[in-house]
């Protein structure tokens, strides 16, 4: 059964509600680009101490891989620095290197969707991406370019602390678990990232949902889990455990 609220998230998403559930099986979300990522190098970690405006002030002036020799500025991050919810995407895309701000093309207009259908707005939570800086051509992100930004992004998770966080999209998610195994199998689980083992929760890239419409209703099934275990999180904390 649809209920109002999936009908309303897809809906939102152009999906026609009256798909037949028979549906063909889907493939699992294709690579983005061609090249791996993942690579066991280790990351700088001078950002460990550093405060939110240290932080920025950092990644602004970062010079650490080439990427700073073609971006228009780097990209931090947007929303609410104390948010229980952190989104991680992939990289900044062209629109994203142009305005300074994460998802905001086409793809950023499905994830803030994304967002309302789990009753937050965008300026609730907060938005980054593993990389900082734009690859050219929207290539993926090298193996040394992930280890090189790593020690911002761990920085930037401890500083927003968040309850939960989405890795949004293939590269995103293996970036984060430090794993190849395929987002398909990722997906519906609860994983951990950095020091403080934040949990991670894993759905496709909005930008494979524009080119895979019939995927959105994976990614459904991926926010009511997010939702769920969210909620869970909450009334743990409260009894005492993690706040
Ligand atoms: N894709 C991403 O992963 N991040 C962005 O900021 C934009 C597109």
């Amino acid at each position: 059964m649809v209920d109002a609220r999936q009908a309303a998230y897809l809906q939102a998403l152009g999906v026609d509600v009256y798909v037949p559930r028979s549906a063909p099986p889907l493939q699992a979300e294709p690579p983005l680009h061609a090249e791996a990522v993942v690579e066991s190098t280790p990351s700088p970690d001078v950002a460990a101490n550093l405060d939110w405006n240290e932080l920025r002030a950092a990644v602004a002036a970062c010079q650490r891989c080439e990427l700073h020799l073609t971006r228009t500025q780097t990209v931090f991050g947007v929303g609410n620095p104390q948010a229980h919810w952190m989104f991680i995407g992939e990289a900044p895309g062209a629109e994203e290197d142009k305005q300074g701000e994460p998802f905001v093309g086409r793809a950023g207009q499905l994830l803030t969707s994304m967002i309302r259908a789990l009753g937050l707005r965008r300026e609730d939570v907060f938005i980054a991406n593993v990389l900082k800086c734009r690859p050219p051509d929207n290539r993926d992100p090298k193996a040394s370019e992930v280890a090189s930004c790593r020690d911002f992004l761990e920085r930037q998770v401890a500083l927003v602390n968040p309850k939960l966080v989405i890795a949004v999209g293939r590269i995103a998610a293996q970036s984060l678990l430090a794993t190849e195994t395929p987002i398909a199998k990722l997906r519906g689980k609860v994983h951990s990232f950095g020091a403080q083992a934040w949990p991670v929760v894993v759905t496709y890239h909005p930008a494979y949902l524009l080119r895979s419409p019939g995927e959105k209703r994976k990614s459904w099934q991926d926010l009511l889990h997010a939702r769920q275990l969210f909620s869970r999180l909450e009334q743990e904390s409260a009894s005492g455990g993690r706040s």
